[in-house]
Formats: C-alpha cells, structure tokens, sequence
C-alpha cells in the first residue's frame, strides 16, 4: 500500500482550458485508447478485473467481474450507460471531474464499449446541470472531429456513438435500474431484479452501468497497469479516490487520495476544522451511510474500513458538522429529502419515510413524545431490508445511526414535552 498523495483522476484540472481536446491531448489525452485497440476486448476485461477496481458509484462491485457478466456472441446490441446523475446529498466529485476534465470520461466509455463490444454509449446527467451537460456535449463532439468516436474509430474498425442525455433531477433515477427506465422514457422507477441489467438493461439488451468516477479510472489503468494500480490504496480497495468533503471545514472542496485515506489526514488537507470549532458528527459516504463521530476520525476510508466502523465508504461525501449542530435537526432534514425524493412503488418506503417525517418535525419543533425515539426505531425497522430499492435503506441510515450515538438529543427533545406536559397536568389538577 502506498500513501503517497500524487492525482490521477484529477491531475489536469489545474491546467489552462484542461476542458479542451488540446490539453487533453497535451497531457497523455486518448494514449489509453490506442494501446486498448490494439488488444483483444477480453483482454481488457482481465485488466480491469486485475486492477481490482470496484465501482465509485456507492456500492463497490468489481467493475471487470461487472463486465464480464455481459453475454457475448449473444446478437444482441450491448450498451454502456454512465450514471452521472449525482443526487446522493453531499457528493459533488463527478460534476467538477466532468466539468474540469470532460475527456477522460468520454476516453474511459470508449475503453469500455471496446471492452464490453458496445456500439452505444448514453451518459445520463441530471438536468440542472445545464452547464456540465453543455461542456460534456462540447467535449463529445471534439471526440467525433478528431476521429475518436464514430465509424471505424482510428482505423480499428470499432464503432461508437455518444449521447449525453439530460435526467430531470430525480434522486431515484441514479438508482440504475430506474435510470434505464428514465432513458427509455418512462418514469424513473426501479425494476425488479433480476434480471439485472447485465443481462436485460437498456431495451432489454444487455448492458453495464458504471458511475462517472469508475470509467474515469479506466484509461489510467490501461496506460499504468494494474500492478500500478493497484499501489495506491488498500488490498481490497485499490485505486485512487476523490473525497468531496463539505460543511464546517477551511476548504471545502475536492480532495483526491488514494483509498484507505482517515478523515483526520483529509481535514489537515481540508485546513482543518472552521474557525477551530471541535467536530461532532460526519457522513464518510454521503447521508445513506450511518454517522460517524469524532471517536471515528482514524477510520481508513475504504469500503472494508467503513463497514467495520459500522458504515459504508458510499460515495465518499464527507460532510463534517461541528458541534453547534443539532443531530435531530440534521437527521430531520435528510429525512424530508428521503421523502420527498421516495418514488412511491413500495409502501415501507413510501408511508414510512412520510411517517418518519412527521414524528422529527414534531420533534424538532419542541413537541416530541415519550413513545417517538421508539416509534422512530420500530418505522425505521419496517423499512430497512423491506423496501424495493436501497433508497429506503439510505433513509433510515441517518435516523437509527444519529440515535445511536447522541440517543440523549432526541431524548431532550421528547424530555421537554414530557416536562411541559406534566407541568401542565400539575397546573390543571391544582386548579
Ligand atoms: C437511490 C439511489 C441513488 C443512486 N444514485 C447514484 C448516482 O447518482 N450515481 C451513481 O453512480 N450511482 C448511484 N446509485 C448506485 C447505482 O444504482 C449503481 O450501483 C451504480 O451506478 C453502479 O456503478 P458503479 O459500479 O460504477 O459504482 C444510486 C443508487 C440508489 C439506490
Ligand atoms: S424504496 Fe422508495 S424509492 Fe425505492 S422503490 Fe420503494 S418507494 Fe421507490
């Protein structure tokens, strides 16, 4: 394992124009993509799969095993989708990669494609996005003037076409199953698997969904190898990784490490806590995993690490809160997220998140009862393992990991009204 904080993934976003074809081109821009037309597609797949690359989209599946779950000689058309819908609440890594190096996705779905014997490629962003969707669509047609995309891709004869396509700002449409249906023109709601998409995605052919960062990855590990790779990080999490990290901090911004980093090394990158305020409570991978605290701080932030400290990397949103912050009032407002964003097919998910809602505004409002830490508990039961799609299981992360560790704050928040209320009883009967 190597700690040595050198950027791949973000190493051109500080050049001049790092957008434009001729700096990509400049800084080892589309080398990848000639060194993988010279090999054999499968041989591409036994690469990644060396690398041990594991997707950056939340859940950490081996993107090469991913990939050699498509069925080949099938006859059928293969797809590649890139999810860029980014609507996990605090990560913002693949919007700033998109904008600052547009290329180097649009290289790594040209990789892929080749890989997986696609012939067409949608990126799927969310629509607010309106100046990444521009810059990606910009980039996309550099690549067909230049040769990169098209017929007969640099005399290799492969074909590939590109086509950046707007979502409407739904979270569940990052969900990938949901985002085919989206990209087929329905309404983004999950599907049942399986089948999984590998095998019946994208109409219905066979097709592999990777995240932004994930296909990012994949010329640098063509051009380094995968021993090279595979120096960065950990045994089991290997690779480079960009951290958002927001909130109470110096600098917020994007910071790249390689996997297995702690939230104590990122917050010296970071400038520290803001204006010196101690920290009480963080998210590693976005508001779907559990909490962490301060006693949390030398947890390595790799998938094995976080499941070990009881959470998950996720997309490795770290948001830092420091103590002036209510937990209640945080959870309240994922949880008003969660429910807002629900899409309605399945009832623990539907009814609960609208129930869990209720009970934390009341709360929060300063007229919480005995029973609701209890009834909080026993929705968020309800929920987890019982929804269709992980959403639901994301919404009751905050809730059942804020009681856990700062149980006495909600319990102030129910102590109060009890108080008031036997207050008011007492006053009543001695009237
Ligand atoms: C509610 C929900 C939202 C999701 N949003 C995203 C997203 O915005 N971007 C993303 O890459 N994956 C998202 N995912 C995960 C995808 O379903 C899928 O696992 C991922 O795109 C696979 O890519 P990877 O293997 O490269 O990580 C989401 C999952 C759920 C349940
Ligand atoms: S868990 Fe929520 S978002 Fe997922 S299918 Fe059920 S209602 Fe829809």
């Amino acid at each position: 394992m190597s700690n040595e904080l050198v950027p791949v993934l973000t190493k051109r976003w500080l050049s001049p124009n790092s957008w434009t074809m001729d700096t990509y081109e400049q800084l080892e821009g589309y080398q990848g993509l000639r060194k993988a037309l010279g090999a054999q597609p499968d041989q591409l797949i036994e690469l990644v799969k060396a690398s041990g690359l594991r997707g950056r989209g939340g859940a950490g599946f081996p993107t090469g095993l991913k990939w050699s779950f498509i069925p080949q000689g099938d006859g059928k058309p293969h797809y590649l989708v890139i999810n860029a819908d980014e609507g996990e609440p605090g990560t913002c890594k693949d919007i700033p990669l998109m904008m600052a190096d547009p290329h180097s996705l649009i290289e790594g779905c040209i990789i892929t494609s080749y890989a997986i014997r696609a012939n067409f490629c949608a990126i799927y962003v969310r629509g607010e996005v309106l100046h990444c969707i521009r810059r990606l669509n910009a980039a996309v047609q550099e690549a067909y003037a230049k040769g990169y995309l098209g017929k007969n891709i640099l005399g290799s004869g492969f074909d590939l076409d590109i086509v950046v396509h707007a979502g409407a700002g739904a979270y569940i449409c990052g969900e990938e199953t949901a985002l085919l249906d989206s990209l087929e023109g329905r309404r983004g709601q999950p599907r049942l698997k399986p089948p999984f998409p590998a095998t019946s995605g994208l109409y219905a052919s066979p097709t592999v969904v990777n995240n932004v960062e994930t296909i990012t990855s994949v010329p640098y590990i063509v051009l380094g190898g995968s021993d090279w790779f595979r120096a960065m990080g950990t045994e089991k999490s290997p690779g480079p990784k960009i951290y958002s990290i927001s909130g109470h901090v110096e600098k917020p911004g994007q910071y790249e490490a390689p996997l297995g980093i702690t939230l104590r090394e990122l917050l010296e990158m970071a400038g520290g806590m803001k204006d010196g305020i101690p920290l009480k409570f963080w998210t590693p991978g976005g508001s779907s995993t559990p909490l962490f605290t301060a006693e949390h701080l030398d947890v390595p932030l790799d998938f094995e690490g976080a499941a070990a400290a009881g959470s998950m990397l996720g997309t490795t949103a770290v948001q830092v809160f420091n103590e002036t912050v209510s937990v209640p009032w945080a959870v309240m407002k994922w949880t008003e997220f969660y429910k807002h964003e629900s899409c309605g097919k399945c009832t623990p998910c539907r009814e609960g998140t609208y129930w869990l809602t209720q009970i934390l505004q009341r709360m929060c409002k300063g007229e919480g009862t005995a029973a609701d830490i209890e009834n909080l508990l026993d929705i968020c039961d309800n929920i987890l393992g019982r929804s269709f799609c992980a959403l639901g299981d994301g919404a009751v992360s905050p809730i059942t990991s804020g009681i856990k560790y700062f149980r006495h704050e909600f319990l102030a928040l129910c102590e109060k009204n009890a108080e008031d209320s036997y207050e008011a009883f007492l006053a009543g009967a001695s009237a």
